[in-house]
């Protein structure tokens, strides 16, 4: 999706921004674009495609400025062009402005703004803001007070999702910013300032941040930080220091950053782990705010998410049955909001988000709440408006994932849930639960080891790039598995699908004679997961289907397991807690996704038509 920077200060304000809108790139985009004042108007340059692009049009174009803001476009309303591409100004080209997220009501503005006179010069959404901003301005020359009234009036009149910031000639050395469901990040320098629309772009210069809020408007210089809300009146936002590394913000040698986030996986798992696994074999949740009571209410659990998140609560449904023997349902959150979910206060609603600004999931955590259900957020961003918002949060530290595919995030969800299934059978010591202390203590060992045996996951990696090269050529895949392992093949097609751009479906593994395997012919590849032994048999007869319809099977077993015969190849992972498989798994699958794509010669971590953190619904 779109990405701000803005920068204010004693470097060149130009660059700078360019260079943290850089660290941006992974969210997607088609058009990038720049505005800075210069002496007689606001300067605004723009190009189709990549920020290279724009920096040779730069290259031609004076920018010494101290003020500057910036941003990469994600088309929606409007085809991706250069008159498309952000900042817009308005008919006068004293302001310019940019802008993430969708203005619903921008028709009608139009309309009543053409009909007055405007002039518009692109097809977007966002020029609409530039022109009401200039609908009420003062005639003449405004002082920043008059700008700050004029967009926030402006803003009063919009229906939708925003982040903004805008510069005017008539103050030169200030930026505009407001913010209303999509992210906005001050980072606070010594004499300088910084924006952005997600904290690594920042992350650079300073761990200084302040997350506006919704309904939040600011006027920021290089020496201060002004927050109102859209009617003038104060308030009072903290700054949080940011503890993620900023390496992590870097491929670090990594050709992809995809590859280096698939190599930290050990890494994202021991930190989520970590300050959780208390002795006496117990799961602590030092920070997750609800009373032993509220926690030992919960009778129903509802987990949503999208993407790969919801696939992980795929997982942890089957996890927290097996647990708690209690009802839980799993849902995708674009469809949990409009589907009337029957929830009430013993309902513990868990929402899994990476980014934790997915509009979707936000949306399904508002509509939950009215009903009197608990939300839970498991969430890899502080400060990000689902951590902030829910009733509680436990925070997976997978730190900035900046590939468009989710990897390590998802090894952190898949922790979390499993700490939280654990910590939920902990809280109701007098229930008979489904787990026998055998299966717990197997889990709580299992947690422990994990790391170390995701580490020899890795080793495989040129035994499965090879396989890749030869999976390449395949043009249709499907994933299958039985219980945990059909679970683990949703995200297994998805990682696939989305950077391969190979036509890749999991099916349950009994459910391929019911229709789908009239498809699987010679040319077909079909990964088949053997990796529980209570579905085993039956996966290798499903397996043995698939052979006699001359599909290729790429068997997925444990280590010292009998290799199938109908296998044309296989791949090997160590063996772990049935429950703990997917996340061993995973790691095999993810480098199995990224090696196709790489010799299919796939844009990898910035995957055509997608984004990272989808902040629209
Ligand atoms: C796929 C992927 C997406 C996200 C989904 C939710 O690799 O990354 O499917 O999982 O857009 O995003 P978050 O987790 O930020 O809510």
């Amino acid at each position: 999706m779109c990405g701000i920077t803005g920068y204010l200060g004693p470097r060149s304000a130009v660059d700078t921004a360019l260079n943290n809108l850089k660290r941006l790139e992974y969210r997607g985009y088609d058009s990038a674009g720049v505005a800075y004042p210069n002496c007689t108007h606001v300067q605004v340059v723009r190009a189709a495609g990549k920020i290279a692009n724009l920096e040779g049009v730069l290259l031609a174009t004076p920018h010494a400025a101290n003020v500057a803001i910036a941003h990469t476009r994600w088309a929606t309303h409007g085809g991706p062009s250069e008159s498309n591409a952000h900042p817009h100004g308005d008919c006068s080209g004293r302001i310019a402005v940019v802008h993430n997220g969708i203005i619903e009501n921008y028709a009608s503005l139009r309309s009543e703004l053409v009909a007055s006179g405007h002039q518009f010069a692109s097809e977007t959404d966002t020029e609409v803001l530039a022109h009401l901003i200039e609908a009420n301005l003062p005639s003449g020359q405004p002082g920043p007070e008059e700008i700050a009234g004029a967009i926030r009036v402006a803003l009063r009149r919009v229906r939708g999702s925003y982040a903004i910031a805008l510069i005017s000639q008539d103050a030169p050395d200030m930026v505009f910013v407001a913010r209303q469901d999509s992210p906005l990040v001050i980072g606070i320098g010594d004499g300088e300032t910084f924006l952005a629309s997600d904290i690594p772009a920042v992350m650079r210069y300073t761990r200084k941040v302040i997350l506006l809020e919704d309904g939040d408007f600011a006027t920021l210089t290089s020496e201060r930080i002004g927050i109102t809300d859209l009617h003038g009146v104060p308030v009072l936002r903290f700054p949080i220091e940011v503890t993620w590394d900023d390496a992590a913000a870097e491929k670090d040698g990594y050709e992809h950053f995809m590859l280096k986030e698939i190599h930290e996986g050990p890494r994202t798992v021991r930190d989520t782990l970590r300050g959780r696994m208390a002795g006496k074999g117990r799961v602590e949740l030092p920070g997750v705010a609800f009373t032993p009571q509220e926690w030992a209410g919960f009778q129903r659990f509802v987990i949503v998410g999208c993407g790969t998140a919801y696939h992980a609560g795929v997982v942890g449904k089957r996890l927290f049955e097996q647990l708690l023997h209690r009802p839980v349902e799993t849902a995708v959150a674009s469809e949990f909001r409009y589907s009337e979910p029957i929830l009430d206060a013993q309902t513990l609603v868990i929402l899994v988000s990476q980014s934790g600004e997915t509009a979707d999931t936000l949306a399904a955590m508002r509509a939950a709440k009215p009903k009197g259900a608990k939300t839970l957020a498991i969430v890899n961003v502080v400060g990000s408006t689902l951590a902030r918002e829910a009733d509680a949060t436990l925070l997976t530290q997978a730190g900035p994932e900046i590939g468009v595919a989710s990897t390590k995030a998802y090894l952190a969800q898949l922790t979390a849930l499993t700490l939280l299934g654990l910590f939920l059978v902990q809280t109701r010591p007098c229930e008979p639960t489904g787990a026998t202390q055998e299966t717990i203590d197997t889990l709580l060992w299992g947690l422990h080891g994990l790391p170390a045996v995701l580490e020899r996951c890795l080793q495989d990696e040129a035994q499965i790039a090879s396989l890749a090269e030869s999976l390449a050529q395949h043009s249709s895949f499907f994933y299958l598995g039985r219980g945990y392992d059909y679970a683990i093949s949703l995200e297994a097609a998805l990682k696939l699908k989305e950077i391969s751009y190979l036509h890749a479906e999991a099916y349950p593994a009994g459910e391929m004679k019911h229709g789908p395997l009239a498809l699987v012919e010679s040319g077909v590849a079909v990964i088949g997961f053997c990796t529980q032994p209570i579905t085993n048999e039956k996966m290798l007869s499903n397996l043995k289907e698939v052979k006699a319809r001359e599909g290729t099977i790429i068997a997925v077993i444990r280590e010292g397991d009998r290799v199938p015969d109908c296998a044309d190849a296989v791949i090997t992972v160590p063996n772990a807690a049935a429950a703990l498989m997917p996340i061993v798994t995973m790691v095999s699958m993810q480098l199995l996704a990224y090696y196709v794509a790489k010799a299919r010669g796939c844009e990898i971590d910035q995957p055509r038509n997608l984004a990272k953190s989808v902040t629209v619904e």
